[in-house]
């Protein structure tokens, strides 16, 4: 990681929430994510990490729905969006710093790895991925929300699933094109990749 990317980041921290998906303040689209995530991870309580949290959108509704959460983002302005975030909410997330290509947890003590728009961003993805499985209990699922976007950035359905067929036996892709999820119709590629071993 570099510093060029984390300024990046802690740059977009304050504004980061504008973008329905991001911030999640309808209703609407709170309700198709937190669907979304109680159709794909395990009964809570179970034990998420969520990669590249950001401002601690998801991190925060899952521990409302009573699972224990730990996130982890590079950017400083993240950390502390995602910290005040849990805080308002009244809910424990125990937010680090550090980088999400070598998470700085104990092996074999997650059920779920989630990674929101993340996977995209780390230049070793196949490294970094390896690093999360390695995190997962026997039984562990990865959880990643991915997208080849309309500005050319992201990595495709095909990638994605490929990336973590390296590491994994198998892998389950489903499209996302529920505006309800991004706040309008979407017309680019979208999905959530979930692997159960
Ligand atoms: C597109 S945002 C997604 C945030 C959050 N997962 C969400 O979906 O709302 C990407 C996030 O990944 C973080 N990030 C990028 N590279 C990272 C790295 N190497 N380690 C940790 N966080 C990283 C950024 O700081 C940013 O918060």
């Amino acid at each position: 990681m570099s510093d060029a990317d984390r300024s990046f980041w802690d740059a977009h921290a304050a504004s980061f929430d504008d973008e329905p998906d991001h911030g999640l303040r309808d209703e609407r689209a709170r309700d198709a994510w937190r669907r979304l995530m109680t159709d794909h991870l395990p009964p809570a309580p179970a034990d998420v990490v969520d990669l590249g949290c950001g401002t601690g959108t998801l991190s925060v509704l899952l521990a409302q729905e009573g699972h224990r959460v730990r996130g982890l983002d590079f950017a400083g302005a993240m950390v502390s969006a995602a910290a005040s975030k849990a805080a308002r909410a009244g809910v424990d997330v125990d937010v680090v710093q550090g980088d999400a290509a070598a998470p700085p947890y104990e092996a074999g003590s997650c059920d779920v790895v989630l990674g929101r728009h993340i996977l995209w961003a780390l230049p070793d993805a196949s490294r970094a991925l390896a690093s999360w499985v390695g995190l997962l209990r026997p039984g562990g699922r990865l959880v990643l929300v991915e997208g080849r976007w309309s500005t050319g950035a992201g990595i495709s359905a095909e990638d994605c699933a490929a990336l973590v067929l390296e590491h994994r036996e198998t892998v389950d892709v489903t499209p996302l094109r529920d505006p309800a999820l991004w706040g309008r119709e979407i017309g680019d590629e979208r999905y959530l990749a979930v692997s159960l071993r």
